[in-house]
């Protein structure tokens, strides 16, 4: 089951996929198979997020079908094929919802064992107009069924990628989504802040200090492999190794978020190891923060721009910040120290919407990261005394018509808190 998410939006949300559908359409998914780390040992279970999102359905082998019945909203139909229940399957492989549940608890229309897909499925297939699906794309190919059936000739019905009509009901969120989020962010955010409380030596603990916060506080667990990195490991933004110690005249940069019913929070917070920032530590840490602010005020409907252009904002307040403080630095040379964009969807992914434009007037409901950071290399371009310091701040937010709704805001970023923490 997927908290504060209800079956009546689960409805909605495959009526509002029907409705986006054209007339005699079907839409196919399939779930994701379970990933093995190495031989026998598996990763833990994660559905298929489009799949997800339309059913709440937790387990692999399952394929979910909905037919576009009507011109009116909510004509659809929904056929899931799922494994059903096994004692002896269960005893190893963990509990199964099984065909009935499929239907009385998920509410399918129809629901089948998935050794019926093969006979079925074709005949349903066969009489749509259309068929909007990602199954091509499976990984597990070889061995697929429904792979073989779209990428080969038995197919005859037109086809079209499912998930650009996915991602544009995914980018804006519900209410109920944005509730799961702010509790990803409210969990994430404390455990941070209560991180700056302590002295740090070993980049591992920290890790493991974050991971339990998470978890101990109501979190599913980590939404992703964090960044714990001291001094100019920073500078590497997917540092995930965590396995170093940190020092007492270096920063500290975290990039961590914890997940709550599946929907994620992002989250990055840069501190002084010693809990006292020196000098050019502060100077470079408020002139990212300075950026970051004016990027997060940003996000509200009536500022009426797209990621794209608070990116092109940042880069600008980047540039003049960092002239301020000694950098010889200008448009065309800003990106070697600020390489990535400044922001990307958030929601049940870390990067949600895969492929969804962030050139999209950013609208109430989306919610989005704003991370600058600034990555200075050991390089006598740059003045000497910020050489190896990286610094990110970065905070999940929602954007709301007239003002940013931020989703982490329990970690702290203002110097003066962060100095008040180990006071
Ligand atoms: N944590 C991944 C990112 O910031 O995009
Ligand atoms: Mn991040
Ligand atoms: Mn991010």
């Amino acid at each position: 089951m997927t908290p504060g998410i209800s079956a009546q939006e689960y409805h909605e949300r495959r009526a509002a996929l029907a409705e986006s559908m054209t007339e005699g359409s079907i839409a196919v998914l399939h779930a994701a198979s379970l990933q093995y780390k190495s031989g026998a040992v598996f990763h833990p279970y994660r559905q298929e997020s489009n799949f997800l999102y339309l059913t709440g359905w937790n387990e692999e082998n399952s394929v979910a079908v909905i037919e576009k019945t009507g011109p009116n909203v909510g004509d659809y139909y929904l056929r899931m094929f799922v494994q059903p229940k096994d004692p002896r399957e269960e005893q190893w492989s963990g509990y199964r919802n099984g065909v009935q549940a499929a239907e009385d608890v998920f509410n399918a229309d129809e629901a089948h064992p998935f050794s019926s897909l093969e006979s079925m499925l074709p005949r349903i297939l066969e009489s749509a107009t259309l068929i909007y699906t990602d199954a091509q794309a499976l990984k597990s190919s070889t061995d697929n069924w429904l792979h073989k059936w779209f990428s080969g000739r038995d197919s005859k019905v037109s086809q079209t990628p499912l998930y650009p009509v996915m991602n544009k009901l995914r980018a804006i969120k519900s209410p109920a989504e944005v509730a799961n989020m702010r509790k990803a962010g409210q969990i994430s955010g404390r455990a941070i802040t209560e991180a700056m409380k302590r002295p740090w030596t070993k980049e591992k603990d920290l890790h493991a200090f974050l991971d339990y916060q998470f978890i101990i506080n109501g979190c599913d667990g980590p939404a992703y492999i964090p960044v714990i990195a001291g001094g100019d490991r920073g500078n590497c933004i997917h540092y995930t190794v965590n396995n170093s110690t940190f020092n007492e005249n270096e920063f500290i940069l975290i990039d961590a978020g914890g997940e709550y019913g599946t929907y994620i929070t992002d989250v990055s917070r840069t501190w002084p190891a010693s809990g006292k920032f020196s000098p050019a530590q502060r100077d470079l840490y408020e002139a990212v923060l300075k950026v970051q602010r004016t990027s997060v005020s940003l996000c509200r409907a009536d500022a009426n721009m797209s990621l794209d252009d608070i990116h092109g904002v940042t880069v600008r307040g980047l540039v003049n910040e960092l002239r301020k403080i000694g950098f010889n630095v200008d448009m065309g040379s800003i990106s070697q120290l600020f390489p990535h964009h400044v922001g990307h969807y958030i929601g049940l992914d870390v990067h949600d919407c895969p492929g969804f434009s962030r050139r999209e007037k950013l609208q109430r409901g989306h919610c989005i990261t704003i991370e600058p950071g600034v990555y200075v290399p050991d390089d006598e371009k740059w003045p000497s005394h910020f050489r190896g310091m990286g610094v990110r701040i970065e905070d999940s937010v929602c954007v709301d018509d007239q003002a940013p709704y931020i989703l982490s805001t329990e970690a702290v970023k203002e110097v003066s808190d962060i100095e008040a923490l180990r006071s």
